[in-house]
């Protein structure tokens, strides 16, 4: 057997956090269809440049294999996280790597390992973190998924199992076709929830900048006992979402209120495969997966106190008749956890089945 010569090194410099950005260019260099890194936004972050980067200990590393880089990944303590669950869980996100590189990639997450076991860490978690990562794929592999999720190589599940990782959480993301029958059904939906004295308005009708704000408030609160889910604020959500006020997201993305006041939020994107996803020549996405047909609600949250009066399903109906009216056939429900069955319901209720199946993973240091 051939020793290849392996070397972990944390990643300082601003070369090094360029090669540590790009390095999916390598994993998916084979792919028709993938979502390329936004490498500024990564590099703003490793530098410390991003506003999370205040709750965060981040360490990127990078592995090299006979004086190649072969894998990657960033190493997180996220005291917000810790705190607001009273956890010591270490995060590692970023995670990328070529095949065939076992050796390599257990030096890798050893390395990981060891530098949250000397911060205190008592476990570590790969594969979800809000805001920062997403579960692995169990299928679909060389499909296009959903805008944000990964479409992650099959290998990558062999390389966490032998670093002694479990599967900790299985997610599902749905896809509704947007047909002239459940568009009726959804304007039932939607009426019923205003025969009830909801409003439901879209951001730009409440008005964006509100709007954002409401989003965050709803969200905080909606998601507090939800798994994997940490607290975030008003400056922070901002700067990341005041840019899409010119796009519809500020027709797709919904608020209701009842009573006088917010009580639930959706946030919604148009089809941004055209403008996002890098295809190779010639390559026509399948209308389910993207080419401009597909939109996709990204979040959804209603406070606890007005549950189960139909808002959730009103939002979501009242953000795929956008879709809809802006020419996409089918509507993306995202990333739901195996066990939330209020939010599965929902997706169901909307007509919604099954199209995507991701994994988070854990182990204990
Ligand atoms: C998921 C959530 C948005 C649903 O909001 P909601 O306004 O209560 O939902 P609706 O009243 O529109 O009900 C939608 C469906 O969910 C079902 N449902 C509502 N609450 C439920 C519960 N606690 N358990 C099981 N099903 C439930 C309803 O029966 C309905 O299903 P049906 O059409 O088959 O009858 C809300 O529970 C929530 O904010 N949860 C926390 C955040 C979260 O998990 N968001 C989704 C992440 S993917």
């Amino acid at each position: 057997m051939v020793l290849r010569k392996i070397r972990v090194e944390q990643v300082t410099s601003r070369g090094g956090f360029e090669l540590f950005a790009r390095l999916p260019y390598e994993v998916y260099a084979d792919r028709e269809a993938w979502w390329p890194p936004d490498v500024q936004n990564e590099i703003d972050l490793l530098a410390g440049r991003a506003l999370i980067t205040a709750h965060l200990d981040l360490c990127p590393f990078v592995v090299w294999s006979d004086g190649r880089p072969v894998a990657r990944a960033s190493v997180v303590v996220n005291h917000r996280y810790n705190e607001h669950w009273n956890e010591k869980v270490g995060q590692i996100i970023h995670f990328e790597a070529l095949d065939g590189e076992e050796e390599a990639v257990a030096a890798l997450l050893e390395e990981s390992l060891t530098w949250l076991t000397r911060r205190g860490m008592k476990a570590a978690r790969s594969g979800f973190a809000a805001f920062l990562d997403y579960p692995y794929a169990i299928d679909n592999y060389a499909a296009l998924p959903s805008f944000l999720l990964r479409g992650n190589p099959d290998y990558y599940h062999r390389y966490f199992k032998n670093a002694r990782f479990a599967t900790e959480k299985g997610q599902v993301d749905y896809t509704a076709p947007l047909t002239a029958d459940i568009q009726d059904r959804y304007r039932q939906m939607a009426a019923a929830a205003r025969a009830a004295g909801v409003t439901i308005s879209s951001w730009r009708d409440y008005g964006f900048l509100a709007a954002i704000d409401v989003w965050t408030d709803v969200t905080n609160a909606a998601f507090a006992r939800h798994w994997g889910w940490n607290p975030i604020s008003r400056p922070e959500v901002r700067p990341m979402l005041l840019p899409l006020g010119a796009t519809l997201v500020a027709d797709l993305s919904m608020i209701a209120v009842a009573d006088g006041r917010p009580v639930g939020a959706v946030f919604s994107v148009p089809d941004l495969s055209g403008a996002l996803a890098r295809l190779r020549t010639g390559v026509k996405l399948a209308p389910e997966r993207g080419g401009g047909t597909r939109g996709a609600l990204i979040n959804i949250g209603v406070l606890e106190e007005v549950r189960s009066r139909g808002i959730a399903r009103a939002m979501a109906a009242e953000s795929f008749l956008g879709m809809a009216k802006n020419f996409m056939t089918y509507a993306g429900y995202t990333l739901v956890l195996d066990d939330n069955w209020s939010s599965r319901r929902t997706a169901e209720s909307l007509g919604a089945r099954v199209t995507g199946n991701f994994v988070s993973y854990f182990r204990t240091l």
